[in-house]
This record gives structure tokens, sequence and C-alpha cells, in this order.
């Protein structure tokens, strides 16, 4: 029985922008999906009909595949809808167990497909979150190839180069405020502010910016300035107006004792992430306030298939 799991993520810089080309910064965490598939002699998930499933994510999946019924079951360890990469984890686990069928799953063709999944689901998507899934470690997204590339993504005439970096010693707290949003929801709010006004295309400009700097940052091992870009970072993402209550409860009480915080992903909700060299008590004032904070550890793996 094809077995798969994938992790979450987060961005740590420039989420939205990489939408439309410009770099972005993410790094896989240690909370992960997993997928278990067998053939069958109906489409079933969790044991109950795949009819019955309402995630487009999976029915985007079993639309394309061509390789018969299958019975799959989900555990999922990402919380869905909190920016922290639900939908990518199970799109590329997922599509790991099912290729896992057929031909030793590679790597690369995943992430493509599940780019793809994303692409079509959401109307419009960069492949940050689905490649960060499928490779583990940190990933740096750029228009032009650099050291460590991994491979290219094209969408409509526009270009993503997905690299693996190093990274230094880090602790992150991730707080999901509990509030969901919808990707695309929150995509299609940036595409009208960026299609409508010089001003926010002027912003997708400044993170592209700040995640230039915010690698040259995590090469120094800087961390205060990758701190101070983080707040710059969650400055232009307000501007956008990806920021709502719910994010900034969060980042309030914690804001003065970390090195930096933003949210993380598509906004709206979802989570924030805080870089911090007192993580306990980071989470523990979060947690004291009723919130939901976990300590979060790189993934180093990627896509497991057994
Ligand atoms: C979502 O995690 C990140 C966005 O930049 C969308 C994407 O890159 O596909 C908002």
């Amino acid at each position: 029985m094809p077995t798969a799991s994938a992790p979450g993520k987060f961005i740590l810089f420039g989420e939205h922008a990489v939408v439309y080309g410009k770099p972005a910064i993410a790094l896989a965490i240690d909370l992960r999906t997993e997928v278990k598939a067998e053939r069958s002699s109906s489409f079933k998930l969790d044991g109950k009909p795949m009819r019955e499933n309402r995630s487009f994510y999976i029915r985007e999946i079993i639309r394309r595949w061509k390789g018969g019924p299958v019975s799959m079951e989900i555990k999922a360890g990402v919380p869905p809808s909190s920016g922290l990469g639900s939908s990518a984890a199970l799109t590329v686990s997922m599509l790991g167990a099912l290729r896992s069928f057929n031909y030793p799953a590679e790597r690369e063709s995943i992430a493509r497909e599940a780019f793809d999944v994303e692409y079509t689901v959401q109307g419009g998507a960069s492949p940050t979150d689905t490649s960060t899934s499928t490779l583990g470690g940190a990933v740096y997204i750029s228009e032009k190839k650099e050291s460590n590339f991994r491979w290219e993504m094209c969408k409509n005439r526009r270009f993503w180069n997905v690299h693996s970096i190093d990274i230094p010693d880090m602790s992150f707290v991730v707080g999901v405020t509990g509030a969901h949003s919808s990707t695309k929801d929150m995509v299609d709010r940036v595409r009208r502010v960026v299609s409508r006004s010089p001003f926010g295309k002027d912003v997708i400009e400044d993170i592209g910016r700040i995640v230039v700097e915010g690698k040259r940052a995590l090469e120094n091992g800087d961390l205060v300035r990758i701190g101070e870009l983080m707040k710059e970072n969650h400055e232009l993402l307000s501007l956008l107006g990806v920021s709502c209550e719910d994010i900034e409860r969060l980042i309030r009480p914690i804001k003065d004792m970390v090195y930096g915080a933003k949210l993380t992903g598509a906004g709206g909700g979802g989570s924030v992430i805080a870089l911090t060299d007192k993580p306990e008590k980071v989470r523990e004032i979060l947690e004291d306030r009723g919130e939901c904070a976990y300590i979060v550890n790189i993934d180093k793996d990627g896509l497991i298939i057994k």
C-alpha cells in the first residue's frame, strides 16, 4: 500500500509578490500530512465515497488520475486554511502516493503536477508552497537561476526558478489565528489592488527587494536584520490589504520581544510567524492569551514515500 507524506511550510519573505514572478523564501516545517492509497472497487476517502468529499484540491487530483479506483486515507497534520501550506502538503503527498502505484515517484514531476493542481484550483499561484513541500528545507524562488538550482516552473510566460538554500539555526514560533481564509480569495484581492493602482505594483516591487536583502541576511546569519526585514515585509503586506485584526492581535503582545514577526502565507487570517531566541516564552505569552501557538522546526526531508 503506497504511503506518502509531505510537510507544511511557512513563507519567511515574499508571499503574494511571488505570484507576480518576484522572489520568495519558504521553509518546510515539521508538521506533515500523510496519505495511504490502495486499489479498490470504487473511489473512497477515509472509508466514505469520494463524491462526498468537498476539497477542490482532492477533486482536481482525482479528475487527473487515470489509474482506476483507489481508496485513500489521510492523516492531516498541517492545520487547514492556516497559511501553513496544508493544501500543498495534501496535494504533494496524495500525488506521491498515487504515482507510486505505477513507477518510482519522481520529485520534480510531482512538484510540477502539484503546482498545476494548485494553479488550477486557486486560479493563480506560484510554485512556492508545492516545491517547498516536495523538497523540504529552505527554498528560494527567483527570476534568475542561482547556485543550488533545482527546477524551473513556468505559467503564462512567468518563470520561477526553485533553489534549495542553506539557512542559519533559527527558532520560530507559529501563532495560528483560527480565522480561516481562502488563498484564492486573498490572491484575487491582491490582484485587484495590483491591477488597479501603480501603488500596488510598487508594493510588489518593494517586497521583491526585501526578499533579496533577506537572502543576504540569511547568508550572513544576521538574525537582527532578518527580523527587521520580516517587519517591513509585514507592513507591505498590510498595505496590500491581507492583514487583519486576527493577525495583528497575535503580533501585538510579542512584537517587542522577538527579532521580527509577520503574517505568513495568504493572510486574511491564517498564521503569523515570529523569529525569536526565546521560543518557549513567546509560545507561553500567546497561549496565556488563549491563542494556539507552536514552536516549529525546519523539516529537512520534504516528500517521503514508503
Ligand atoms: C500562499 O501560501 C502564498 C501566496 O503567495 C500564493 C502562492 O504563492 O501561490 C499567497
